[in-house]
């Protein structure tokens, strides 16, 4: 099963109007290899700014997050509308530091992602262990129960619209990369769940991301293994090496 290699760059809360301005620039003259799907999830104050910067074909904008309800009284959040107004067609919904953070539930993302895909947002979803779940053999388990929270909410036909994301909680931001071993491990035990509980077609057809300290050295092991169909990466995606790791499945 050939799927499209997919490379996300999750700026976080950094950047400015130069950074990001220079951050594009970059892609827009780089060389990337045209079987790679891209998007760069700024802040959402500089969205727009992205948008309209981006000429590099197969790379699209992406917000952090969206709201699971239409404009309104929810102040501070962001709506569906408004990103398309905006020109971005993708969000990043269930990251580890909006679960434990802010507190989102599997609940929660899963009606966010429910809720984006009804709208024609594409989303990013993104699920992972911390260490404590990890050295307690629950990383699995883990796992599959926040995928179950979002399958609960999706059609077979929505999942088209899902790129799911593994993020080790214990491997973002800190330098300790996942071995390819422990990544393949988890992908694999993702995408069997996929075939068990939702179908074959979504199973296969998924892409499955890995993200957690991932940079242009640690880059093409992983992305050589059978289940690792790209990144979504934090630090590294603000920096020149960012072009390596959107390359490094040629
Ligand atoms: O969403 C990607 C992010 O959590 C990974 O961060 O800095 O470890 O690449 P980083």
């Amino acid at each position: 099963m050939a799927r499209k290699f997919f490379v996300g760059g999750n700026f976080k809360m950094n950047g400015t109007k130069e950074s990001i301005k220079a951050i594009v620039k970059n892609l827009n003259e780089a060389q990337l290899d045209p079987n790679v799907e891209v998007v760069i999830a700024p802040p959402a104050l500089y969205l727009q700014l992205a948008v309209d910067s981006l000429t590099k074909e197969g790379v699209a904008v992406s917000a952090q997050n969206v709201y699971d309800k239409p404009n309104g009284a929810f102040t501070g959040e962001i709506s569906v509308s408004q990103l398309k107004d905006s020109g971005v067609h993708w969000t990043i919904l269930g990251h580890s530091e909006r679960r434990t953070l802010l507190g989102e539930s599997d609940e929660f993302v899963a009606s966010k992602s429910k809720y984006a895909i009804d709208n024609g947002i594409s989303v990013i979803w993104c699920c992972g262990e911390s260490l404590q779940e990890r050295e307690a053999g629950q990383t699995i388990a883990v796992i599959e129960k926040q995928l179950a929270a979002l399958a609960a909410k999706l059609t077979p036909e929505d999942w088209k619209s899902v790129v799911i994301a593994y993020e080790p909680i214990w491997a973002i931001g800190t330098g300790k990369v996942a071995t390819v071993e422990q990544a393949q491990e988890v992908h694999e035990a993702i995408r069997k769940w996929l075939a068990a509980n939702v179908n074959q077609t979504v199973a296969d057809e998924t892409r499955i991301l890995y993200g957690g300290s991932v940079n242009a050295k640690n880059c093409k092991d992983l992305a050589k293994q059978q289940d690792i169909d790209g990144f979504l990466v934090g630090g590294a995606s603000l920096k020149p090496e960012f072009v390596d790791i959107i390359n490094s499945n040629q």
